[in-house]
């Protein structure tokens, strides 16, 4: 019998299919598909699958946390502005056995008020942010880690 390799979901919310245009002085000029590309060449080095979702809806993010339980290893989830205020992110995540990584390519905390706090940090393994590109890079050498030791 083969086995299966650990899979990932990279899950990226509203607001991200603009990357590379959308205020590059805080994003950077990366494209979303510059940052897939990288997270995929990482993660076959690193033996993981690897799939990838854009969304700028709520309900599709919800439904694909929900999804995950079972198909996937890990989520790597930058929920985008659904960090600030959905409960109803935070409660798929919580409701769901896949481990979540959230991401953040900009230093959340270093910004306006409203961004300084995340509903989800609390049912997530942990939180990077303020890395730009290298925070899902992270986010994909902690879950690999975490797939191997097992938790
Ligand atoms: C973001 C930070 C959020 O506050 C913002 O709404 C985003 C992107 C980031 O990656 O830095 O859309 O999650």
């Amino acid at each position: 019998m083969v086995d299966k390799k650990p899979c990932i979901l990279v899950l990226h919310g509203p607001n991200l299919n603009l990357l590379g245009r959308r205020e590059p002085e805080i994003y950077g000029t990366f494209t979303l598909e510059d940052i897939n590309g990288q997270l995929k060449e990482r993660a076959d080095e690193l033996g993981l699958g690897i799939d990838f979702i854009q969304t700028n809806y709520e309900g599709k993010m919800i439904e694909s946390i929900q999804e995950s339980d079972g198909r996937y290893d890990c989520i790597i989830l930058n929920a985008a502005a659904f960090t600030h205020y959905s409960i109803a992110v935070r409660d798929a995540i919580a409701a769901v056995s896949t481990p979540v990584i959230e991401v953040h390519l900009s230093n959340i905390y270093k910004r306006e008020e409203f961004r300084h706090y995340s509903v989800i940090s609390s049912v997530v393994c942990g939180q990077i942010s303020g890395f730009g590109t290298d925070s899902y890079l992270l986010a994909l050498e902690g879950a690999a880690r975490m797939i191997h030791r097992g938790n």
